[in-house]
């Protein structure tokens, strides 16, 4: 069986989750989701990114001890992942045992190999993004990413002899072209790789913070955070721990993130992973931000956040879902606007997708006792332009879902919903049982609901609690879970006889203000 790793970064607990985390889980939900439906074997991890001074700070203002906050932020978090169907297989938390004891090993074995050596670290420093930043880049002597005024730190640490891998790097992404995606942060990479890579301060003396990773080989010091929240991609796979599970999985087929946090993915992991024999991911790809009315990347800092569970609360978890995978292309900024998520809501889910479920259920209740019919051979040229759609629907999905563009991939659902839609406007079967044509009309409506069964199996990754809802209303009782991709490009599977149960209407319209 074809196994499939995927991850979603390890999200800060400074603060609850907001609308780019919940995007990125999306995203890797929606992919896991897809891979199972293809009948392979997922690991799906996502966690939280626990260490390091932000978190510190926040716990300090908060009051309370450093793992008590951790642990307060991360209860919502679960919550609202469950609220969201994020279907992950496990959760990784950076304060948890199994990570820490792969960090340290991680270190030992680089240490061992003469990858780490001790120095001196002068520079400038910004607490908040825990970052050093050289000189020139600095704005009116504040830090270029959150303009906060930075410090001058002199300190003993450890460095990673990372330069020495350069070139080797350069020729890594060049030979992998799948390595870095979308193109457009492959030569942001490679340009950024033009200049000499320095070697990499991996550690922080614990005088200055002491929520990290004690540095087993130097017990002053304490792992620099993202050092630390890099190895959970294999630390959740008991690397060094359990073989057959690390043989299993890794190399991970595709890291999910943003493109602000690309470059710790493509520089740092990959050298981090070769120093030490382990072969880097398969594919990195980072999906863009969402902004805020004016422009500005939402982010805890600006203070411009959506809150994502005042969302759900309002509108439901997978209208939000579906509005995230549908309204910015992957790889691509989107304004995020609540109007923009009900129109998207009453057009596609309440006019296009619920009415069609909703009026084939009413006239199966209407014209059959709410049991399915059984085709009666009637043909025509709409019936095959329909059947044709449908056998075309799982290239299209499959063309889609490789390059990512969720847009696409729900879009070519639409088009056979849309068409559904027009079938019965054509075909106006209210007519036909009115002329007492029940052979065709038993035709046009076992074709609509082969063509929901269709949808439903299509959308199940992208509003898989709708999905499931649609799947019972049509009344299937093999449950969706076992459905696979095969199954939408295949005609005729739904039993005639089949008893349908209509419900209330999915997806009500919202009336705008
Ligand atoms: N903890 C690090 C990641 C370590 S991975 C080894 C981190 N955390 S974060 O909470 O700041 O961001 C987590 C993810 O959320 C990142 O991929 C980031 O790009 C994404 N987003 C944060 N704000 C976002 C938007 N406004 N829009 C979309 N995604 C955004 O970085």
């Amino acid at each position: 069986m074809k196994k499939f790793y995927v991850t979603t970064s390890i999200y800060y607990v400074n603060a609850k989750p907001h609308i780019g985390h919940c995007y990125e889980s999306t995203v890797a939900d929606a992919l896991a989701r897809y891979h199972r439906l293809k009948g392979e074997d997922v690991y799906f991890l996502t966690g939280t990114d626990e260490h390091g001074q932000k978190v510190a700070k926040a716990a300090a203002e908060a009051g309370i001890t450093t793992q008590a906050f951790v642990d307060s932020v991360v209860k919502p978090s679960l919550e609202l992942w469950k609220v969201l169907s994020i279907s992950y297989d496990d959760f990784i938390r950076t304060t948890q045992e199994r990570h820490i004891k792969v960090v340290q090993l991680f270190f030992s074995r680089l240490h061992e190999k003469g990858e780490l050596y001790e120095s001196e670290y002068k520079g400038w420093y910004c607490a908040s993004c825990e970052a050093f930043w050289p000189e020139g880049q600095l704005e009116e002597g504040s830090c270029p990413e959150c303009k906060r005024q930075v410090e001058q730190i002199t300190e003993k640490n450890w460095f990673f002899r990372m330069s020495k891998y350069q070139e080797w790097l350069i020729g890594y992404i060049k030979g992998h072209p799948d390595f870095i995606k979308p193109e457009s942060r492959k030569n942001e990479i490679l340009s950024f790789l033009e200049q000499p890579l320095q070697d990499l301060c991996v550690t922080r003396p614990k005088s200055r913070l002491e929520w990290g990773i004690e540095i087993p080989f130097s017990r002053d010091h304490v792992s620099y955070v993202w050092f630390d929240a890099l190895i959970n991609y294999i630390s959740a796979l008991g690397y060094a721990g359990d073989e057959a599970k690390f043989k299993r999985y890794w190399p991970a087929d595709i890291h999910i993130l943003g493109k602000d946090i690309i470059r710790f993915h493509t520089v740092f992991w990959p050298i981090m992973l070769h120093a030490l024999g382990i072969e880097p991911p398969v594919t990195v790809f980072a999906h863009g931000h969402w902004l805020d009315g004016k422009g500005r990347k939402m982010s805890k800092s600006l203070g411009n956040i959506v809150d994502p569970v005042e969302m759900i609360k309002k509108y439901g978890p997978d209208p939000l879902r579906y509005f995230l995978l549908s309204e910015i292309p992957y790889g691509h900024d989107g304004l995020f606007s609540e109007e923009a998520l009900v129109s998207r809501l009453n057009t596609d889910l309440a006019n296009d997708m619920g009415n069609l479920l909703n009026r084939t259920l009413t006239m199966i209740e209407k014209y059959f006792g709410s049991m399915i019919p059984a085709a009666a051979g009637t043909k025509g040229a709409v019936d095959d332009e329909l059947k044709a759609l449908a056998a075309a629907l799982p290239d299209k999905m499959d063309a889609a879902m490789s390059e990512l563009d969720f847009p696409a991939a729900l879009a070519s659902v639409w088009e056979l919903i849309n068409r559904a839609n027009k079938y019965i406007e054509i075909q106006a079967p209210w007519k036909l049982d009115k002329e007492g044509k029940v052979d065709r009309l038993s035709d046009i409506i076992y074709n609509l609901t082969e063509v929901l069964r269709i949808v439903t199996i299509a959308v199940s990754s992208y509003i898989p609690a709708s999905a499931e809802k649609m799947w019972s209303q049509l009344g299937i009782t093999e449950p969706l879970s076992k459905a696979r991709f095969s199954d939408i490009g295949k005609w005729g599977l739904i039993r005639a006889g089949t008893k349908t149960n209509k419900g209330q209407p999915l997806f009500p319209r919202i009336e705008q203000k």
